[in-house]
């Protein structure tokens, strides 16, 4: 919940007449508040960079997000340990079984690249605790169990291998450190969990050279004065001045994380979709329920229409292998981005979004048609206000007859059957920025008689 600037006046106002204030832990509370109106110093020097922070990031349109951690071993979802209620002390026997092959990281990254994603995000520690990156704070993380290496630092170097950009996903909740739900009701607790958490996050981004995105996640049990938000946000930004932060601490940051669906953000405000090609982010063995990857190609570019990112996850065994299943939905989208790509990378937000069988992504004038329910020779829009210059199927280049009159733009002499798989796409370059209006359609096109 975000605090007004009148809301934290309003409670100093109340706490300076002794009133009690729900929740509050004192002065340093207060002082957060002030600053959580958005008129903090990182608030301020967030903002004064962002644009140009964020450039890559848009323009990059499509991501892989790995979950990855000792629920890939359980294969029941990488919320089991809570979900099944295991205790801590047997939930710890699975780091002694967690030991990844030696090229898993390749092997993602890899697929990642193929499937024409330019950035990957794993979860460096999920809510599980256990850490995948040497840490001098616990001992509970893969160097010091069975699979004796950084699985961070394996992973930054082989996203970095790809030409890809490195995020971090970082678990705030800890449902193995013993402050982890203490924090909430003890201030001694709190302080020590602040600490750790602070300190975890400052080792990821000292000793991994540059991070492109710090992805947190899950706040519970505290708020962002509980968390000290600010000062954390702070201390991102003074150690990788270049990064993007998202606002899973309790702060806005710099993009908004629409889980499992698309939405798209008011006033122009970044956005990225994370979304699972199953029901799991972690590996559930059983969870059959796959996406297809005419879905999966569908989602992107409505994310791309809207102006928002696409980050697709998967869900990778203890050993690092991938499922096939993913493996194959990955490929298939890789294929059709090998053709299509320039209509999703740096697309612009598109106004034009009406038709039964398509969608649309643009980039200045031109408009990218996406069809997935190929309806025959002839493929029309409704409502294009625009005139259309020249037409193309996008993966071959073959130049595609336009027949337009006030209403409607027809393609023709088109291919009986699909051209492309799972969705074919069509360059219409406009004389202008493509423009649907179907009301108008509806209102002054001739009616039949009464
Ligand atoms: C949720 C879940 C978590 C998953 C995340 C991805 O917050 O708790 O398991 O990692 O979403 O967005």
């Amino acid at each position: 919940m975000k605090l007004t600037r009148r809301s934290a006046i309003a409670r100093t106002a109340l706490s300076a007449l002794g009133a009690p204030v729900a929740g509050s832990l004192g002065a340093f509370q207060l002082a957060a508040q002030t600053s959580q109106s958005g008129t903090s110093e990182t608030d301020a020097r967030q903002a004064a960079t962002r644009a140009q922070r964020m450039q890559w990031w848009h323009d990059a349109r499509f991501g892989m997000f790995i979950h990855f951690g000792l629920y890939s071993v359980y294969g029941h979802h990488e919320w089991a340990m809570e979900q099944e209620a295991i205790p801590v002390s047997q939930y710890e026997k699975l780091a002694a079984q967690f030991n990844p092959k030696k090229n898993a990281a390749r092997d993602w990254a890899r697929l990642a690249k193929r499937s024409g994603q330019k950035y990957m995000v794993m979860t460096t520690k999920h809510h599980e605790g256990f850490c995948l990156f040497n840490s001098k704070l616990t001992d509970y993380c893969a160097p010091k169990h069975a699979a004796g290496r950084d699985l961070v630092a394996e992973f930054v170097e082989n996203v970095r291998a790809e030409g890809l950009t490195p995020g971090f996903y970082y678990s705030l909740m800890d449902w193995h450190h013993p402050d982890g739900a203490k924090c909430a009701t003890d201030e001694a607790a709190r302080r020590r969990f602040v600490d750790y958490i602070h300190g975890q996050i400052r080792e990821l981004l000292t000793n991994y050279g540059k991070i492109g995105v710090l992805w947190y996640d899950v706040a519970w049990p505290l708020d962002a004065q509980g968390w000290e938000s600010e000062k954390m946000n702070k201390m991102v930004f003074d150690l990788q001045p270049d990064i993007i932060v998202n606002n899973r601490n309790k702060l806005e940051g710099d993009f908004s994380t629409p889980e499992q669906v698309i939405r798209a953000e008011a006033g122009g405000r970044a956005w990225e979709s994370c979304m699972t090609m199953n029901q799991s982010w972690g590996y559930q063995a059983a969870d059959d329920d796959w996406k297809t990857s005419k879905t999966i190609v569908r989602n992107l570019i409505t994310c791309a229409r809207d102006g928002g990112n696409y980050l697709l996850n998967i869900g990778p065994r203890g050993d690092g292998s991938i499922p096939e299943e993913s493996v194959e939905i990955m490929s298939s989208v890789g294929r059709w981005m090998d053709g299509n790509g320039e209509s999703i990378y740096k697309a612009q937000p598109s106004s034009v979004k009406r038709s039964a069988y398509a969608n649309f992504t643009r980039n200045g004038n031109t408009l990218y048609m996406h069809v997935y329910f190929w309806p025959g020779s002839e493929v029309r829009i409704s409502g294009l206000r625009n005139k259309v210059l020249s037409a193309k199927l996008l993966r071959s280049g073959t130049p595609v007859n336009v027949v337009q009159d006030e209403f409607a733009t027809r393609l023709t002499g088109l291919p009986a059957t699909a051209p492309d798989d799972p969705v074919t796409t069509i360059a219409l370059v406009c004389d202008s920025e493509p423009v649907q209006d179907t009301d108008w359609v509806r209102k002054n096109r001739a009616r039949g008689r009464a």
